[in-house]
């Protein structure tokens, strides 16, 4: 998702269908406020959360919104879907559908998974610079062996990218259960690490990304708003 990140001038542009030359007058005059100041300077740079005002009329007031889904198994990690119920129609929060999701999960995976309409705040989250960790409980059909530890942490050559998957931390919980860490978040790259040792993934559930932990209360398809410092952990 794009940073919505520009031009304060361009923005008016847009907004009130007219040229550059009627904006810098209304901007000169001190009709254009932006978070409660009046603004003459046209390159100053707006986003999607500044509150930008003509004279009395609010043109744009927009609040960043962050909810974490306990996702249950058999919801699409999407906005919209023809076949599917998707995440978005289990979320208690109003402005649903202008949320993204910050990292997706497949259809038969659990867990936690975040949706917001700030897109820096998700970049920052799924960025491959970031590295940040994302947990996942993984039950397998077959038991497991030391063997695991070693190759998830060396990383895995996937030819179809042309990628070798960053070092990943593998514990092993039980003889079929494993917790894995990953840094990085490629298509289906649970599954097809197992995949590897031929060992098919029954069950696969994410408990946290970076610091912020799925939530213990939150029954499958509930949801809830993050907290401040749970929004403050991904900057
Ligand atoms: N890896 C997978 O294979 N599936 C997920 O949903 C998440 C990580």
């Amino acid at each position: 998702m794009q940073s919505k990140r520009g031009r304060l001038d361009r923005y008016l542009c847009t907004h009130l269908q007219t040229h550059r030359k009627a904006v810098r007058e209304l901007m000169l005059l001190g009709n254009v406020s932006v978070d409660g100041l009046i603004v003459k300077d046209m390159d100053m740079q707006v986003d999607e959360f500044s509150h930008i005002q003509l004279g009395d009329q609010i043109l744009q007031a927009n609040t960043p919104v962050y909810w974490m889904l306990h996702k249950p198994i058999g919801v699409v990690s999407a906005t919209k879907d023809a076949q599917h119920k998707t995440v978005i129609d289990l979320l208690d929060c109003e402005a649903r559908y202008e949320l993204h999701i910050a990292g997706r999960l497949d259809l038969n995976s659990s867990g936690l998974l975040l949706l917001t309409n700030d897109s820096r705040w998700s970049n920052a989250l799924m960025s491959p610079t970031h590295k940040v960790d994302k947990v996942y409980r993984v039950t397998l059909a077959n038991p497991l062996t030391e063997e695991y530890i070693a190759v998830f942490a060396a990383g895995m050559y996937f030819g179809f990218e042309d990628i070798t998957t960053q070092p990943a931390k593998l514990v092993i919980l039980a003889n079929n259960v494993a917790e894995v860490t990953l840094s990085e978040g490629k298509y289906h790259q649970i599954k097809r690490m197992f995949g590897r040792f031929r060992n098919p993934v029954v069950g696969l559930h994410r408990l946290s990304i970076g610091d912020i932990v799925l939530d213990n209360t939150l029954a499958p398809s509930e949801s809830r708003a993050l907290t401040a410092s749970e929004v403050a952990c991904i900057r």
